[in-house]
């Protein structure tokens, strides 16, 4: 069957995520939603990982191979380096952050997802920050932050700086921006750069009374 002209799986996508009244129930409507191409061509549907509602959420932009094999974002070599950056600060996906992606298919050879795709998934992740009443959001990469805070700045310019979520209902919450650590693979000089946004997130963490014990320097 022909998947939906775009604008009907964006109307499909937002009736869906809006009937969601649970994270369980908005995952298992992304498992069932055929409005996005994308899943047509990949292994699985992947939503998230770590603990669901818990005070962080990660957005990071689309599954790569190993996610696409494994049904979890963020596990190929750009995953582990994000945990390490992520425990320098005191998170892990064990007990404070859950982890989800701007779109849920995994793009064919890793190309970044399509404006049609992140529209299409919009509503779902938008759905997934508000059931999941994060005290912190973090955006990794610049099509997350773009897509969720309906920007077309880019990450150089949006990194560095406390941004700030609302939700459809006018709840706000404080968000930050962080080079993808794909990108902070490819080149190592930004890593700098990313350090000092997660010592800027850590004061973060602190002021709003979630700091846990960090460790050290994740280069
Ligand atoms: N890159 C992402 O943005 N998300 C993943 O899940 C894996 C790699």
């Amino acid at each position: 069957m022909a998947p939906p002209r775009p604008a009907d799986a964006l109307a499909q996508a937002q009736a869906a995520a809006a009937a969601a009244t649970s994270i369980e129930q908005l995952c298992a409507a992304i498992q069932a939603f055929d409005g996005c191409a994308l899943k047509r061509t990949a292994r699985q549907t992947v939503t998230h990982d770590g603990v669901p509602g818990a005070p962080v959420l990660l957005v990071g932009e689309a599954p790569g191979r190993e996610e696409d094999e494994a049904g979890k974002p963020f596990i190929g070599r750009s995953g582990q380096l994000l945990d390490r950056m992520l425990g320098s600060i005191g998170l892990n996906r064990a007990s404070n952050i859950c982890i989800t992606n701007a779109v849920y298919w995994r793009p064919p050879g890793n190309r970044p997802p399509s404006r049609d795709e992140l529209a299409i998934c919009a509503p779902f992740v938008a759905r997934f920050v508000e059931l999941s009443q994060p005290r912190l959001v973090l955006f990794a990469g610049g099509s997350a932050a773009q897509s969720l805070l309906g920007t077309s700045t880019g990450i150089l310019k949006l990194r560095g700086q406390k941004l700030d979520w609302q939700g459809p209902d006018g709840r706000r919450v404080p968000a930050f921006a962080l080079l993808h650590p794909a990108y902070l693979l490819r080149n190592p000089a930004a890593k700098a750069l990313a350090w000092a946004d997660l010592l800027r997130i850590q004061d973060e963490l602190s002021a709003l009374g979630l700091a846990t014990d960090g460790q050290s320097s994740p280069a």
